[in-house]
């Protein structure tokens, strides 16, 4: 099931992940743009959107990247919001855009590792995750950490690719994936590996309610899976019971 970026070396899959990250923090939000036609930013709205009911929630962004998802959940929902990430790279691009958009005050960014989360127990309204959990080296002590630190009640929000089921949108789908992203992705980013990773780890990743099993393995409820366009993606929401 775990695919690693650079398949000649030995290193384990999460520090792959992070060098791989780090190569491409310069060129990641144009390509994810670029190659997603920008409707990348619809699905992180409708991930965010997902918590509209909370009011200035405090939220964890796991796999927080470059910020987008941060950076939207305080425009959105007027969180406060603190991101972790292993790629020092990404959180740099991260830190430049909060500053840039005068949100140091809200949200703050720090190097972190989702298998090994460096806050209590309970102290999050709700843990977001946008396309993030497919790069994770062990899913389940992913998962079961983010369950860990959030309060009883509170919700995650999982969005991450999957694989759309209806013809002809899978045949064009798995086209576009296997061909032309690649070739893209790897010409602007000078890093093929990472664009042929892409696709090799969605399609080997656990999506609907696969997916779903993972979620209650980790102690979660799932509450609700919204396919987006055709699914190509799923926003996953679940629940941490109120008793554990
Ligand atoms: C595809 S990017 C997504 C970034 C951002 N969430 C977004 O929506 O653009 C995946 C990110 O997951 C991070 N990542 C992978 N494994 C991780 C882990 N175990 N803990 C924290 N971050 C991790 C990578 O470093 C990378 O920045």
């Amino acid at each position: 099931m775990s695919v690693k970026p650079y398949k000649t070396e030995k290193s384990s899959k999460k520090q792959q992940v992070a060098n791989m990250f780090n190569n491409i923090a310069g060129k990641y939000d144009f390509l994810n743009h670029f190659l997603s036609m920008g409707i990348d930013k619809l699905w992180r709205k409708r991930a965010i959107d997902s918590l509209k009911h909370l009011k200035e929630p405090y939220i964890l962004d796991v796999a927080t990247g470059t910020g987008d998802l941060a950076i939207m959940a305080n425009k959105r929902l007027g969180a406060k919001v603190t991101g972790v990430d292993i790629s020092v790279e990404m959180l740099k691009v991260a830190e430049k855009k909060i500053k840039d958009s005068d949100l140091e005050d809200v949200i703050d960014v720090l190097e972190g590792d989702s298998e090994n989360l460096p806050f209590s127990d309970e102290t999050f309204d709700a843990v977001t995750v946008a396309f993030g959990v497919r790069n994770y080296e062990n899913l389940n002590k992913g998962l079961t950490e983010m369950t860990r630190v959030l309060k009883p009640g509170g919700l995650m929000i999982i969005l991450e690719f999957s694989r759309p089921a209806v013809f002809p949108f899978r045949q064009l789908y798995f086209f576009y994936f296997k061909k032309m992203l690649p070739f893209f992705g790897g010409m602007i980013s000078k890093d093929k590996a990472a664009y042929e990773y892409l696709p090799e780890s969605v399609l080997n990743f656990p999506d609907g309610e696969t997916f779903d099993k993972e979620l209650r393995k980790a102690g979660m409820r799932p509450v609700e899976r919204k396919k987006q366009t055709f699914g190509i993606a799923t926003i996953y929401v679940a629940e941490k019971q109120k008793t554990q």
